[in-house]
C-alpha cells in the first residue's frame, strides 16, 4: 500500500474515547502548576515524562488524578481542550466525543460551572477555527459510590444541553457496572446516551452487566470480552461498538506486546472495533500514533484501516446525514490513495 503512515495521517476519522484530563501534556501541566501556584512532585517536564511507567490501570490513575490538580481556573480547562482539539484536527479527526470526569474536579472544590464553561468555550472555538465537531460525555468515577454519581448528575442538570451522554471510568476491578444501575437508568430517562468502560481489566461478566444492566450503546475497551465466545457472538450480532485504545492497552499492560493486540481478531470476529487514544498525553500518542502503532505491529491492511475509520463514524453519536457525509469523505480518500 501507499506509505501506511501517510495514509493513516490523512485518514478522515472520529475519536470516540478520549479523556480530556488525559490530554494534559507535561509541558502544560508544568505551566499550569506555575500559573496556579500548585506544587508538583517533579523537578521539570522530563521528570514528569519519566514517571509515566505503569504496571496496571491503578498505577496510571494515581498519576492521572494527581496531574489534574493543576486544573483550577476556567482558562485552564479552555487551554487543555483547545490544545487537544488543535492536535485532533491536525490529525484529520472530523468528530470527537470527549469524556470529562467532573468528580475529579468538584471533589477538589472546583465548581462544575468552571469545568464545563472552559471546556465548552474551547469546543465552540475549535469547531469554528478547525472545522471539526465535538461532543461531551460526562463520566462517573466508579471507585466512588452511586450516591456520588447521582449528586454529580444533579449538579450537571443546569448544563444538560452541553453533554450527550454518560460514561463510567476509573478503577474497574471490584467496581462492576451493577453498582451504577440506577443512575444510568435515570440518565437514559433524561435522553442521555450511555457508554461504560468494561473488560479493560475487569472480566467478561462486566461487559455483560454493562450491556444488560446499564444498557450501554458502546463498550469502552472491551478487550476481555474475547475470553467469552458467546459474548463475542452477541457483540457481533448486536453490532455493539468497542472503543479500543491500542497504546493505552500497551502502556497499562492489558497486552504484553503490541503484536499480541486483539484488534485484528476483533475485526475478524465481526466486531465493530474502533481505534482511539484514551489518555494520549500519558500513553505516548494521539489518534494517528495509535493507528500507526497497531498497523505496524499487526500488519493491518489498508482495507482494515478503512474499516476501523468507517466504524468510528458508524459508532459515533451523530445523526445519519453526518455519518453518511463522513463515510463518503472516507471512501473518496481511500479511492484517491494510490
Ligand atoms: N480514566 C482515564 N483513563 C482511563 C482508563 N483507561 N480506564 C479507566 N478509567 C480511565
Ligand atoms: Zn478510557
Amino acid at each position: 500500500m501507499t506509505d501506511p503512515a501517510a495514509f493513516i495521517a490523512g485518514l478522515p476519522k472520529a475519536e470516540l474515547h478520549v479523556h480530556i484530563e488525559g490530554t494534559l501534556e507535561p509541558e502544560l501541566m508544568v505551566a499550569l502548576a506555575r500559573r496556579n501556584n500548585v506544587a508538583l512532585p517533579y523537578a521539570d517536564v522530563d521528570a514528569v515524562r519519566a514517571a509515566y511507567s505503569f504496571g496496571n490501570l491503578q498505577d496510571f490513575l494515581d498519576l492521572y488524578y494527581q496531574g489534574m490538580n493543576v486544573l483550577q481556573q476556567e482558562q485552564d480547562y479552555y487551554d487543555l481542550a483547545m490544545a487537544y482539539l488543535r492536535r485532533a484536527a491536525e490529525q484529520n479527526v472530523l468528530h470527537a466525543e470527549i469524556f470529562f470526569d467532573p468528580q475529579g474536579h468538584t471533589d477538589r472544590g472546583i465548581p462544575f460551572r468552571t469545568v464545563i464553561d472552559g471546556l465548552w468555550a474551547a469546543m465552540k472555538d475549535a469547531e469554528r477555527s478547525y472545522g471539526l465537531t465535538t461532543s461531551l460525555i460526562l463520566s462517573f468515577l466508579r471507585h466512588l459510590d452511586e450516591a456520588a454519581a447521582e449528586r454529580t448528575l444533579d449538579e450537571a442538570m443546569p448544563w444538560r444541553e452541553r453533554f450527550i451522554g454518560v460514561g463510567l471510568d476509573s478503577s474497574e476491578k471490584g467496581h462492576p457496572p451493577s453498582k451504577f444501575r440506577r443512575v444510568f437508568a435515570r440518565a437514559r430517562s433524561l435522553g442521555l446516551k450511555a457508554v461504560a468502560h468494561a473488560g479493560e481489566e475487569g472480566p467478561p461478566g462486566y461487559v455483560r452487566e454493562a450491556l444488560d444492566l446499564l444498557q450501554v450503546q458502546r463498550i469502552d475497551h472491551g478487550n476481555r470480552a474475547l475470553e467469552d465466545d458467546a459474548l463475542v457472538a452477541r457483540l457481533a450480532q448486536e453490532q455493539m461498538p468497542l472503543t479500543v485504545c491500542p497504546l493505552s492497552n500497551l502502556r497499562l499492560c492489558v497486552v504484553p506486546d503490541m503484536t499480541q493486540h486483539p484488534l485484528r481478531r476483533m475485526l475478524q470476529a465481526g466486531l465493530v472495533a474502533t481505534v482511539n487514544s484514551d489518555d494520549p498525553a500519558y500513553f505516548g500518542g494521539y489518534m494517528t500514533e495509535n493507528f500507526a502503532a497497531v498497523q505496524q505491529a499487526l500488519g493491518l491492511t489498508r482495507d482494515e484501516i478503512v474499516t476501523l475509520a468507517g466504524n468510528s463514524f458508524r459508532a459515533a453519536f451523530l445523526d445519519e446525514a453526518a455519518k453518511q457525509r463522513h463515510l463518503a469523505a472516507l471512501a473518496a480518500y481511500a479511492a484517491a490513495a494510490i
